[in-house]
């Protein structure tokens, strides 16, 4: 008896997610690009009923959905469909687990001779592990004079967070850019790509007037406790990791538990959803230290925001939470236009731009309809990377460099419109 309980309890524990990587065998991306407003709401109501996990969300007429299949489902979600009338859908990603396969064993084998100790040498061509990204700012904050590493708080699960400052001495006050990373764990690039930008502000003659114009703040990770599940658990991982004490499932979505709108449309009550907006506004440490630090500022003192998402290549603006336009609209959809002229200048690759909620859909409790309702950022942007879905969350790691050089050419139009249009 005593060992069979024995027994049952080490089963219990190999297969807990953090010490047995989660598998999709079997599993599936699907798309279906919805050609009536009516197949946009059946595709809604299957994925409240499968609790679908959306790649890309239903948005509107024309645009693919993508949605994870796990093995289980896909016969069930098969027969819906059918009896829903859609027939025209298409596999997109054959095999998941193939394609994670494929991408682990990308990044696991150069992170072996990656172990450097200092910004130069540290490669930016692959994805770095939670303690990897610790030591990469405590290289910056030590090699930099004018660059400060500040933790701001600390996760769910007790890890340091940080915000690394950049802020070169001179006598007039400059503009506050301030970029985040990560809200979403498994949107590796997001992280990724940034490494590389800021690398590139520190050490390219090019773009070191990016660092003399502006006082720059960056949030690598926001998600560190997630960012940690998706490197030792599950890749494909979303949410925050916390637990709450009604709750059956883990997680709350960061980018719905924002104190604007929460809990509104395009957010879900249940916790088992992607997009859980939580049991209260800003529950999550992940989410209320960073509010914090970010209303330490003072209302209306940081001239630009952008939270750093993938994927879909996207540069969204408020309002999420309506369809209403903000008084910036016409600053925002011109500066969003430039950005993506920039952008496409540099490898070719287009993104999309407009308000968040009339261009693609409606979501509430987000980053960007915070900063700029609650701390006064006019120019707030969520900015979605690449790719278009081919590889969707498991971008491979050659594309780091060539996604950050896109998106540092739109960062550089967004740091010449705040200089412009910066009065003291
Ligand atoms: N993919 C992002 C998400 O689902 C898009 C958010 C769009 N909404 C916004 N307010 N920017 O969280
Ligand atoms: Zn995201």
């Amino acid at each position: 008896m005593r060992s069979l309980y024995l027994l049952l309890s080490l089963v219990v524990v190999a297969v807990s997610p953090s010490t047995v990587p989660t598998s999709y065998e079997g599993a599936q991306v699907w798309r279906i690009t919805p050609p009536t407003l009516d197949i946009i709401g059946k595709i809604k109501k299957i994925g409240a009923l499968f609790e679908l996990d959306f790649w890309k969300d239903p948005s509107a007429i024309g645009r693919p959905v993508d949605f994870l299949v796990p093995a289980k489902k896909a016969g069930d979600i098969r027969d819906f469909l059918s009896r829903e009338g859609i027939t025209d859908y298409k596999v997109y990603i054959e095999d998941v687990q193939a394609l994670l396969d494929d991408h682990k064993s990308a990044y696991e084998k150069p992170r072996e001779r990656s172990a450097t100790r200092d910004v130069s040498s540290f490669d930016y061509s692959v994805y770095h592990t939670v303690d990897e990204i610790y030591e990469w700012i405590d290289m910056v904050d030590s090699e930099y004079p004018f660059a400060t590493k500040r933790q701001y708080g600390v996760t769910y699960e007790g890890r340091p967070m940080y915000v690394l400052e950049f802020k070169k001495t001179s006598s007039d006050p400059k503009p506050i850019i301030f970029v985040d990373a990560l809200i979403h764990c498994r949107e590796w690039i997001s992280t990724a790509s940034l490494l590389f930008i800021f690398k590139e502000m520190l050490q390219n003659p090019t773009y070191s007037h990016m660092m003399d114009e502006a006082d720059w703040y960056f949030v690598p990770m926001i998600n560190i406790d997630g960012y940690d599940e998706t490197w030792n658990g599950d890749r494909l991982w979303r949410k925050t990791v916390s637990t709450g004490a009604s709750s059956l499932c883990r997680g709350v979505d960061g980018n719905r538990n924002w104190d604007s709108h929460w809990s509104e449309d395009g957010a879900s009550p249940l916790p088992c959803s992607y997009t859980y907006h939580g049991p209260t506004p800003a529950s999550e440490s992940e989410v209320r230290n960073l509010a914090d630090l970010i209303l330490s500022f003072g209302f209306g003192n940081i001239s630009a925001y952008v939270t750093t998402h993938s994927y879909t290549q996207l540069i969204l603006y408020p309002y999420g939470w309506s369809t209403q336009l903000t008084p910036d609209d016409q600053i925002l959809n011109d500066t969003g236009r430039m950005m993506s002229e920039a952008i496409e200048a540099v490898h070719g690759m287009y993104y999309t731009w407009g308000p968040a909620a009339e261009g693609i859909y409606v979501t509430s409790g987000a980053t960007d309809d915070w900063t700029y309702d609650e701390a006064g950022v006019k120019m707030s942007y969520t900015f979605e990377l690449r790719d278009l879905g081919q590889y969707g969350f498991l971008l491979p790691a050659d594309q780091i460099i060539p996604n950050g050089e896109e998106f540092l050419a739109g960062l550089e139009v967004l740091k010449n419109f705040v200089v412009d249009d910066f009065n003291p």
